[in-house]
């Protein structure tokens, strides 16, 4: 026994006393060594047991380590947009912590509206250091599935409707999360383009549109952003689960894109054991709902990678060579942020997150008109000013689905508005209609009660006569994050505004004629009254910081400068997933009750193939509502003629093309100089457009910059399905450089050869 202890003081006076006797720390505790060689060690060191424990969760967000070895646990949590509040061990309520109140940020669809990847760095570093100092190993977003429909519920999530842009996009924030020692897990892949169905849809789509739209944003965010970890869906693609799936996740992701990080299952996206072990999935998390209802003592040994799998593998059924293959993969992560002793300690709430978070919503805020300048507000014209509509009084991080937030403050768009003009003009509100009227979600508290039991005409004629009284009116409007709107887990039922808004609007609209209507939707929606309102906002979701972000744009103290990162189109029918594509799903299968159950699974055709957004409007020339990449400003810009290096360009080449973009105004501004390319003649059918390059550029009155892009092949190339390979046709390209996909101010031509 004494041996014993004086072998263990050895052991840890050496240990505790460094590099002097470093031969004693073992090699996957050593940081001189690789990190393949740590993780052959550690890996050496286990058992079986603790290999499989290490596959999935204990808890609705953590999994274990290797206690016996001093690995820690890993603790996920939600979301894109801000840290979730503490849950219960097995359940989604939150825990009821007094520590967890975060800063949110905007919604990823106002990150993306900003078209300026130093933003999404700053965002994703702010976001990663309050997830670090939670103590959160994996943040569960960012969200890149391509926007197909205005009906889906979480496209406020996501990045938008074009793969380039969201590609640009997505690198930074995983980057500026990553530096903290925290993984991202970007998801969900793939084809999870809309919340109907979710569980139980097949989707059907060419391999041309796969790799052209789905794919790339999240080739993007592993091949170029490194994300240690990503989500895989809950759809199923060529009959199989997401999650567990062999075309996504061994050939695809695996395979050609050479992934070493973790795949996580969304949460209960596994249905089979034997296809988690074989197909790629590396983390099972969410099962059971709430860990309790499955076995005897504890549901999570009763996971599909749990005691099943471990089952198999020593009734020699199944080898080792897969199961080596995940803990490797989740060493390498843990060695990336758990056992990373590198890593900052992390910060909460602090003002330069908050500060982070309104210049992201100032940037990703879209002027979508703006006749007569009505907008910016002359303060000093303005004696009285009317702010009515729901959204200005309502919390909207709190909601929503798993990206729903407990803030330390949000500053509401009427508190905003107050703070920044009421000390020069009266601000007066009027509600105007009633809608989500809820202050309850997973046990966040809002602490509002926005009960109103007045008439429709009782709202109406209040606003009405505070409208004519007042010299300027914002309506505050759009949607919530109520079910059936923008919310995880149902679509939207339509395009239009909900509550009887429209009617306000146009109401709003005889009334007063310095009318602004401010949109908070991570969605389009129709807009009846679009001739009748001078000025429109699309105001996203912003988090903390919303009311002051857009009354920092309605005063003019930040200059517009976010363009639409999908389009808005006049009428759902207008875009390609309607109208020629399936949605919700096959007609007669839905007609026959499928999609009900995963017995009953229901498929959804992508027919409209590579034709999504603004690739089918400008096409087609189906003119939409406003553009994909469409935003207005304060000050006016002009472009100069764009000019290329050369004029033809061999298959390794590159070619540049430079172009002046200059501030003829007078305010301070910027302009997204966007570049898309166009294949004059080609042997599949091409979109008119497609975006290959842009540059947000700052320029003070009378300041002009030149803009270079510079691509190669790639930017030329169509996935070509029979060869499964990227071509390049030569012929004649023209090089297309505007400020939205429908205003293209210069171009050039060259040819390939
Ligand atoms: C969502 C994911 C989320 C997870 C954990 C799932 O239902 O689809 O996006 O990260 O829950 O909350």
């Amino acid at each position: 026994m004494l041996k014993k202890i004086i072998m263990v003081m050895v052991l840890t006076v050496t240990y505790f006393h460094g590099n002097a006797q470093n031969a004693t720390v073992p090699v996957y505790l050593d940081e001189s060594k690789t990190v393949e060689q740590r993780i052959e060690d550690a890996l050496s060191k286990m058992t079986l047991e603790e290999k499989v424990a290490m596959l999935h969760a204990q808890s609705k967000f953590s999994s274990p380590g290797v206690p016996r070895l001093g690995i820690p646990e890993f603790w996920a949590t939600d979301g894109p947009h801000g840290v979730r509040p503490e849950v219960l061990w097995d359940e989604w309520d939150q825990a009821g912590w007094t520590n967890d109140s975060i800063v949110a940020y905007p919604a990823l669809t106002a990150l993306a509206a900003t078209w300026n990847k130093k933003m999404s760095w700053n965002y994703g570093k702010a976001l990663g250091e309050e997830a670090r100092y939670r103590k959160k190993d994996i943040l569960l977003g960012p969200g890149v599935n391509i926007y197909r429909t205005p009906l889906n519920g979480r496209n406020f999530e996501y990045m938008g409707e074009d793969p380039f842009l969201a590609s640009k996009m997505v690198v930074p924030y995983i980057k500026g999360v990553q530096s903290n020692g925290v993984a991202t897990s970007v998801k969900h892949f793939a084809l999870n383009n809309q919340e109907m169905f979710r569980h139980t849809s097949n989707v059907i789509v060419d391999d041309r549109a796969l790799y052209e739209i789905y794919l790339p944003a999240f080739k993007a965010a592993v091949t170029e952003g490194d994300s240690w970890t990503i989500m895989g869906a809950y759809d199923l693609y060529k009959n199989q689960f997401a999650s567990q799936n062999q075309y996504l996740l061994n050939d695809i992701l695996k395979g050609e894109w050479g992934y070493k990080g973790v795949v996580v299952s969304d949460w209960g996206a596994v249905t089979s054991t034997e296809q988690a072990i074989f197909n790629g999935l590396d983390m099972e998390f969410g099962s059971w709902t709430n860990g309790l209802s499955e076995g005897t003592s504890n549901a999570y040994d009763n996971y599909y990678l749990a005691y099943p799998y471990l089952k198999l593998i020593k009734s020699g059924k199944v080898g080792t060579k897969e199961l080596d293959d995940k803990v490797r993969r989740i060493l390498r992560l843990a060695f990336n942020t758990t056992m990373n002793r590198n890593k900052p300690f992390g910060s909460i709430a602090s003002a330069e997150h908050k500060a982070v978070a309104k210049q992201v919503g100032e940037e990703g805020i879209v002027l979508l008109q703006n006749q007569k300048n009505t907008l910016p507000i002359d303060i000093n014209k303005t004696k009285t000013i009317a702010v009515i509509g729901e959204n200005a009084i309502k919390m909207m991080t709190v909601g929503g689905g798993s990206s729903s937030l407990k803030v330390k403050h949000e500053t509401l768009p009427l508190e905003g508005i107050k703070a920044r003009f009421g000390d020069k003009a009266d601000v007066q509100y009027a509600r105007g209609y009633v809608g989500d009227v809820t202050g309850d979600y997973n046990g966040v508290k809002t602490g509002q009660d926005l009960k109103d039991s007045r008439s429709e005409a009782e709202l109406i004629n209040e606003a009405v006569a505070l409208a004519k009284k007042s010299d300027f009116v914002i309506f505050v409007g759009g949607l919530n994050k109520s079910d059936f709107q923008d919310s995880e887990g149902n679509d939207r039922k339509n395009m239009d505004l909900p509550y009887n808004q429209d009617k306000v609007i146009s109401a709003l609209a005889k009334a007063n004629k310095n009318l602004a209507v401010v949109l908070i939707t991570g969605n389009a929606v129709s807009m009846p009254w679009v001739k009748e309102v001078p000025a429109i906002l699309q105001g996203w979701y912003l988090g903390s910081e919303a009311g002051n972000s857009l009354a920092s744009i309605l005063a003019g103290d930040a200059n517009p400068s976010g363009k639409l990162p999908f389009t808005f189109p006049v009428k759902l029918e207008d875009n390609s997933a309607h109208q020629l594509g399936e949605y919700p799903g096959n007609k007669e299968e839905l007609a026959a009750g499928k999609g009900k159950d995963q017995k009953n699974i229901i498929n959804i055709r992508y027919n409209e193939g590579v034709f999504v957004g603004y690739r089918w409007h400008d096409t087609k020339n189906i003119k939409p509502q406003f553009s994909f990449g469409h935003g207005l400003s304060y000050t006016s810009f002009e472009f100069g003629k764009a000019k290329a290096d050369r004029t033809s360009m061999g298959q390794n080449d590159q070619i540049s093309f430079t172009v002046s973009v200059k501030n003829t105004g007078k305010k301070a501004g910027a302009e997204v100089a966007q570049l898309y390319i166009r294949d004059v003649k080609s042997s599949v059918e091409r979109p008119a457009k497609e975006l290959k390059g842009f540059e947000k550029v700052f320029l003070n009155p009378g300041e002009q910059k030149e803009v270079t892009f510079t691509i190669d092949k790639t930017a030329l190339s169509y996935f070509d399905a029979q060869k499964h390979d990227w071509v390049a046709e030569p012929g004649e390209f023209e090089a297309l450089i505007g400020n939205s996909s429908d205003a293209i101010k210069t171009k050039v031509t060259f040819t390939l050869n």
